[in-house]
Protein backbone atom coordinates (compact mmCIF):
# COMPACT_ATOMS: atom_id res chain seq x y z
CA UNK A 1 0.00 0.00 0.00
CA UNK A 2 1.26 3.51 -0.70
CA UNK A 3 0.36 6.89 0.06
CA UNK A 4 1.07 9.76 -2.71
CA UNK A 5 1.10 13.34 -1.38
CA UNK A 6 1.03 15.92 -3.64
CA UNK A 7 1.50 19.57 -2.31
CA UNK A 8 0.77 22.62 -4.72
CA UNK A 9 1.47 25.69 -2.49
CA UNK A 10 3.91 28.01 -3.42
CA UNK A 11 3.83 28.94 0.00
CA UNK A 12 6.09 26.18 1.58
CA UNK A 13 6.08 25.87 5.40
CA UNK A 14 3.31 28.89 5.80
CA UNK A 15 1.23 27.01 3.60
CA UNK A 16 -2.18 25.61 5.11
CA UNK A 17 -3.10 23.42 1.94
CA UNK A 18 -0.19 21.59 2.77
CA UNK A 19 -0.10 21.45 6.57
CA UNK A 20 -3.90 19.92 6.44
CA UNK A 21 -2.76 17.40 3.33
CA UNK A 22 -0.03 16.37 6.07
CA UNK A 23 -2.70 15.49 8.66
CA UNK A 24 -4.78 13.66 6.40
CA UNK A 25 -1.60 11.64 5.38
CA UNK A 26 -0.73 10.86 8.96
CA UNK A 27 -3.94 9.89 9.72
CA UNK A 28 -4.20 7.26 6.87
CA UNK A 29 -0.83 6.18 7.86
CA UNK A 30 -2.30 5.42 11.49
CA UNK A 31 -4.96 3.56 9.99
CA UNK A 32 -2.47 1.46 7.45
CA UNK A 33 0.85 1.75 8.99
CA UNK A 34 2.92 -0.26 6.67
CA UNK A 35 2.01 2.55 3.89
CA UNK A 36 5.02 3.82 2.26
CA UNK A 37 4.69 7.98 1.46
CA UNK A 38 5.76 9.52 -1.38
CA UNK A 39 5.73 13.28 -1.67
CA UNK A 40 5.66 15.13 -4.74
CA UNK A 41 6.02 19.23 -3.96
CA UNK A 42 4.78 20.27 -7.49
CA UNK A 43 4.62 24.34 -5.96
CA UNK A 44 8.44 23.49 -5.16
CA UNK A 45 9.55 21.77 -7.95
CA UNK A 46 6.86 22.23 -10.88
CA UNK A 47 6.91 19.93 -13.65
CA UNK A 48 7.86 20.74 -16.99
CA UNK A 49 5.29 23.71 -18.26
CA UNK A 50 2.75 22.11 -21.19
CA UNK A 51 4.48 24.04 -24.17
CA UNK A 52 5.40 23.60 -27.90
CA UNK A 53 8.11 21.87 -26.47
CA UNK A 54 6.70 19.61 -24.31
CA UNK A 55 4.65 18.63 -26.77
CA UNK A 56 7.35 17.69 -29.27
CA UNK A 57 9.21 15.81 -26.67
CA UNK A 58 6.20 13.74 -26.02
CA UNK A 59 5.44 12.71 -29.45
CA UNK A 60 8.78 12.18 -31.20
CA UNK A 61 9.77 8.81 -31.09
CA UNK A 62 11.50 6.89 -28.60
CA UNK A 63 15.13 6.69 -29.65
CA UNK A 64 14.92 9.90 -31.89
CA UNK A 65 14.33 12.59 -28.85
CA UNK A 66 17.67 15.08 -27.71
CA UNK A 67 18.79 14.77 -24.12
CA UNK A 68 16.90 17.57 -23.43
CA UNK A 69 13.65 16.04 -24.95
CA UNK A 70 13.59 12.47 -23.18
CA UNK A 71 14.82 14.22 -19.73
CA UNK A 72 11.48 16.02 -20.14
CA UNK A 73 9.86 12.83 -20.63
CA UNK A 74 11.67 10.82 -17.82
CA UNK A 75 10.10 13.34 -15.43
CA UNK A 76 6.43 13.03 -16.88
CA UNK A 77 6.66 9.15 -16.84
CA UNK A 78 7.94 9.31 -13.16
CA UNK A 79 4.57 11.60 -12.26
CA UNK A 80 2.76 8.98 -13.87
CA UNK A 81 4.40 5.78 -12.16
CA UNK A 82 3.94 7.51 -8.82
CA UNK A 83 0.69 7.72 -9.74
CA UNK A 84 -0.17 4.44 -10.88
CA UNK A 85 1.55 2.67 -7.93
CA UNK A 86 -0.55 5.01 -5.11
CA UNK A 87 -3.36 3.78 -3.47
CA UNK A 88 -4.15 6.90 -1.37
CA UNK A 89 -3.47 10.29 -2.86
CA UNK A 90 -3.43 13.08 -1.27
CA UNK A 91 -3.65 17.00 -2.49
CA UNK A 92 -2.78 20.42 -0.87
CA UNK A 93 -4.80 22.60 -3.07
CA UNK A 94 -4.46 26.50 -2.58
CA UNK A 95 -6.88 28.99 -4.27
CA UNK A 96 -4.97 31.37 -6.26
CA UNK A 97 -7.23 33.92 -8.40
CA UNK A 98 -9.83 31.53 -8.36
CA UNK A 99 -8.22 28.30 -9.82
CA UNK A 100 -5.93 25.42 -8.91
CA UNK A 101 -2.00 26.92 -8.71
CA UNK A 102 -0.39 26.38 -12.15
CA UNK A 103 2.20 24.35 -11.11
CA UNK A 104 -1.18 21.63 -9.90
CA UNK A 105 -2.18 21.77 -13.72
CA UNK A 106 0.89 21.29 -14.55
CA UNK A 107 1.01 17.74 -12.70
CA UNK A 108 -2.28 17.52 -14.38
CA UNK A 109 -0.75 18.14 -17.82
CA UNK A 110 1.79 15.46 -16.88
CA UNK A 111 -0.16 12.76 -16.11
CA UNK A 112 -2.96 13.00 -18.53
CA UNK A 113 -1.36 11.23 -20.93
CA UNK A 114 -3.96 8.77 -23.98
CA UNK A 115 -3.43 5.45 -23.66
CA UNK A 116 -2.04 5.54 -20.51
CA UNK A 117 -4.16 7.49 -17.81
CA UNK A 118 -7.07 7.91 -19.85
CA UNK A 119 -8.51 6.54 -23.10
CA UNK A 120 -11.37 7.24 -25.49
CA UNK A 121 -13.96 4.57 -26.52
CA UNK A 122 -17.05 4.28 -28.30
CA UNK A 123 -18.58 5.66 -25.23
CA UNK A 124 -16.57 8.46 -24.42
CA UNK A 125 -13.44 9.44 -22.37
CA UNK A 126 -12.51 6.63 -19.49
CA UNK A 127 -9.95 6.76 -16.83
CA UNK A 128 -7.86 3.89 -16.14
CA UNK A 129 -6.23 5.31 -12.67
CA UNK A 130 -8.56 3.81 -11.18
CA UNK A 131 -9.39 2.05 -7.80
CA UNK A 132 -7.80 5.06 -5.76
CA UNK A 133 -9.07 7.15 -2.99
CA UNK A 134 -8.22 10.99 -3.18
CA UNK A 135 -8.04 13.01 -0.67
CA UNK A 136 -8.10 17.06 -1.15
CA UNK A 137 -7.46 19.64 1.27
CA UNK A 138 -8.48 22.73 -0.11
CA UNK A 139 -7.43 26.15 1.33
CA UNK A 140 -9.43 29.54 0.29
CA UNK A 141 -8.80 33.31 1.57
CA UNK A 142 -12.58 33.55 0.81
CA UNK A 143 -15.57 31.63 1.42
CA UNK A 144 -17.80 29.84 -1.40
CA UNK A 145 -21.39 28.52 -1.53
CA UNK A 146 -21.05 24.64 -3.30
CA UNK A 147 -22.81 26.05 -6.21
CA UNK A 148 -20.44 28.82 -6.33
CA UNK A 149 -17.18 26.93 -6.42
CA UNK A 150 -14.92 28.21 -8.91
CA UNK A 151 -12.29 25.62 -8.60
CA UNK A 152 -13.39 22.39 -7.48
CA UNK A 153 -16.24 21.49 -10.18
CA UNK A 154 -12.80 21.51 -12.76
CA UNK A 155 -10.99 19.68 -10.52
CA UNK A 156 -13.25 16.74 -9.98
CA UNK A 157 -13.56 16.60 -13.67
CA UNK A 158 -10.57 16.44 -14.02
CA UNK A 159 -9.55 13.48 -11.65
CA UNK A 160 -12.41 12.16 -12.79
CA UNK A 161 -11.38 12.55 -16.66
CA UNK A 162 -8.27 10.31 -15.65
CA UNK A 163 -10.40 7.95 -13.36
CA UNK A 164 -9.65 9.25 -9.80
CA UNK A 165 -13.70 9.03 -9.03
CA UNK A 166 -13.17 8.11 -5.27
CA UNK A 167 -12.83 12.10 -4.13
CA UNK A 168 -13.28 13.20 -0.16
CA UNK A 169 -12.77 17.21 0.01
CA UNK A 170 -12.14 18.72 3.06
CA UNK A 171 -12.28 22.80 3.43
CA UNK A 172 -9.88 25.63 5.04
CA UNK A 173 -12.23 28.69 3.70
CA UNK A 174 -12.40 32.15 4.88
CA UNK A 175 -8.35 32.07 5.81
CA UNK A 176 -7.97 35.50 4.49
CA UNK A 177 -10.78 37.24 6.41
CA UNK A 178 -8.93 38.00 9.71
CA UNK A 179 -7.79 36.01 12.59
CA UNK A 180 -10.70 34.83 14.16
CA UNK A 181 -12.14 33.38 11.01
CA UNK A 182 -8.85 32.25 9.89
CA UNK A 183 -8.20 29.79 13.32
CA UNK A 184 -11.87 29.17 13.31
CA UNK A 185 -11.51 27.79 9.57
CA UNK A 186 -8.62 25.44 10.23
CA UNK A 187 -10.14 24.06 13.18
CA UNK A 188 -13.09 23.08 11.22
CA UNK A 189 -10.96 21.66 8.69
CA UNK A 190 -9.33 19.52 11.43
CA UNK A 191 -12.50 18.36 12.55
CA UNK A 192 -13.38 17.38 9.08
CA UNK A 193 -10.15 15.77 8.50
CA UNK A 194 -11.10 13.54 12.20
CA UNK A 195 -14.43 12.78 11.50
CA UNK A 196 -12.75 11.14 8.06
CA UNK A 197 -14.28 7.91 7.48
CA UNK A 198 -10.73 6.29 6.29
C1 LIG B 1 -1.54 34.80 -5.41
C2 LIG B 1 -2.71 34.48 -4.54
C3 LIG B 1 -3.98 34.46 -5.09
C4 LIG B 1 -5.07 34.14 -4.29
N1 LIG B 1 -6.31 34.09 -4.86
C5 LIG B 1 -7.37 33.74 -4.10
C6 LIG B 1 -8.68 33.62 -4.68
O1 LIG B 1 -8.90 33.81 -5.86
N2 LIG B 1 -9.71 33.29 -3.88
C7 LIG B 1 -9.53 33.04 -2.55
O2 LIG B 1 -10.50 32.70 -1.87
N3 LIG B 1 -8.30 33.12 -1.98
C8 LIG B 1 -7.23 33.46 -2.71
N4 LIG B 1 -5.99 33.55 -2.15
C9 LIG B 1 -5.82 33.18 -0.73
C10 LIG B 1 -5.35 31.74 -0.62
O3 LIG B 1 -6.31 30.85 -1.15
C11 LIG B 1 -5.06 31.39 0.83
O4 LIG B 1 -3.95 32.19 1.24
C12 LIG B 1 -4.73 29.93 1.05
O5 LIG B 1 -4.27 29.76 2.36
C13 LIG B 1 -3.68 29.48 0.08
O6 LIG B 1 -3.31 28.14 0.35
P1 LIG B 1 -1.84 27.82 0.91
O7 LIG B 1 -1.78 28.45 2.28
O8 LIG B 1 -1.78 26.35 0.96
O9 LIG B 1 -0.85 28.43 -0.05
C14 LIG B 1 -4.89 33.86 -2.92
C15 LIG B 1 -3.59 33.89 -2.38
C16 LIG B 1 -2.52 34.18 -3.19
C17 LIG B 1 -1.13 34.17 -2.59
Amino acid sequence: MSILQINASIRGADSASSALASEIVARLHDANPTCAIQLLDVGASPLPLLDNGFLGAHFAPVGQRSSAQQALVDRTDQAIAQVQAADFVVIGVPMYNFAVPAQLKGWFDAVARAGVTFQYTENGPQGLLTGKKVYLALARGGIYAANEDPQLPWLMRMLAFIGLTDVTAVRAEGLAMGQAVSIAAMQSAREQISALQL
